[in-house]
């Protein structure tokens, strides 16, 4: 007989902890207001009229964080690399081209997941520390025909930013490709306008500029990308947590998909309340490129709050 596992010797929180409050100085997680921690300790019925306000909500500023008016914002009961995942895992189909560019840790791991979705990769890799420019893609996509490029905003593992996003999105979609934005790091510490720079996917984690707690992930596809190859699916993607159409169940139609994660959810309605609460503009302005900077959700005091001018040629 084998013998039983014993009780192991457990040494509890408070003495593995620091007695101070952590100031985290990374890129994320970041620390959380008091709001959004006391949040997260709330647990209630994971369906019901209360959830169902709460997503409404949690999808209304995530419209605003994102600047889109699609339908389809969604969260995932996971980090940032799940919200990647679910949006390759839903916009690359197996077969499809994809350009990868590449600027470093974070952009590469796109690639390898269009790889494992059975798309076919095709990386550019930035030079140096460079952000990727308008010429060097659409010269890209000139030569092949793609379904789809990813890109990220701000790449974490090297502080590259791609401040072109807007005009390669643009330039991209006029080439028939779907945009699929990594802006985990980015969002809300820099302007994004999913809408107007015709972005198709945005995927962003709660631990950094949103000042929620790491787990729960916010995404976002475009109607167009939502119609093009999300509604009329036939074959099922590889991944059933991950599918958007089972997501839409929960997100979208009030019903059971998986058992959300209640706590983190609540975390980020908090942590997305404080954003939008701080950062007040006319609804009617929100969604247009002439808004004033200061009315966008781009700058957190307490978060990863870098900022890069993004009509000069610096590149960091
Ligand atoms: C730019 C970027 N993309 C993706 C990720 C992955 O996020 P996660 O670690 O939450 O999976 C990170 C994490 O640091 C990141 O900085």
């Amino acid at each position: 007989m084998i013998e039983a596992v014993s009780v192991p010797h457990i040494v509890p929180l408070d003495d593995i902890l620091p007695d101070e409050p952590l100031l985290m100085m990374g890129a994320g997680p970041v620390p959380i207001p008091q709001r959004v921690a006391a949040a997260n300790s709330i647990v209630i019925n994971h369906l019901g009229d209360t959830m169902s306000k709460v997503i409404e909500q949690v999808k209304d500023m995530g419209r605003y964080v994102f600047q889109t008016r699609s339908s389809h914002v969604m969260g995932v009961g996971g980090p940032g690399s799940a919200a990647m995942e679910m949006a390759i895992a839903n916009l690359v189909h197996p077969g499809d081209k994809v350009l990868c560019i590449c600027n470093g840790y974070f952009s590469k791991r796109m690639a390898d997941m269009v790889a494992r979705v059975r798309g076919e990769a095709t990386v550019i890799e930035v030079p140096g520390l460079e952000s990727a420019s308008v010429e060097l893609v659409e010269r890209e996509l000139r030569k092949t025909r793609y379904d789809a490029i990813t890109l990220v905003q701000g790449e974490t593992s090297n502080t590259v930013c791609n401040h072109s996003l807007d005009r390669i999105a643009r330039a991209a979609r006029e080439l028939g490709c779907l945009v699929i934005v990594d802006a985990v790091c980015t969002l809300s510490t820099m302007p994004l306008e999913m809408d107007n720079w015709q972005i198709d996917a945005v995927i962003t984690g709660g631990q950094k500029g949103l000042s929620s707690i790491p787990g729960v992930s916010l995404l976002a596809f475009s109607e167009r990308a939502w119609a093009k190859k999300i509604a009329v699916r036939t074959d099922l993607p590889f991944h059933w947590c991950l599918d958007a159409q089972l997501a839409d169940k929960f997100w979208n139609q009030k019903s059971y998909h998986y058992t959300a994660p209640v706590s983190g959810i609540l975390a980020l309605h908090e942590a997305l309340r404080l954003v939008c609460a701080e950062t007040p503009c006319p609804s009617a302005s929100i969604a247009t490129s002439t808004a004033p900077k200061r009315c966008r959700p781009v700058s957190r005091p307490w978060a990863w709050n870098c900022w890069w001018p993004s009509s000069t040629g610096s590149t960091r």
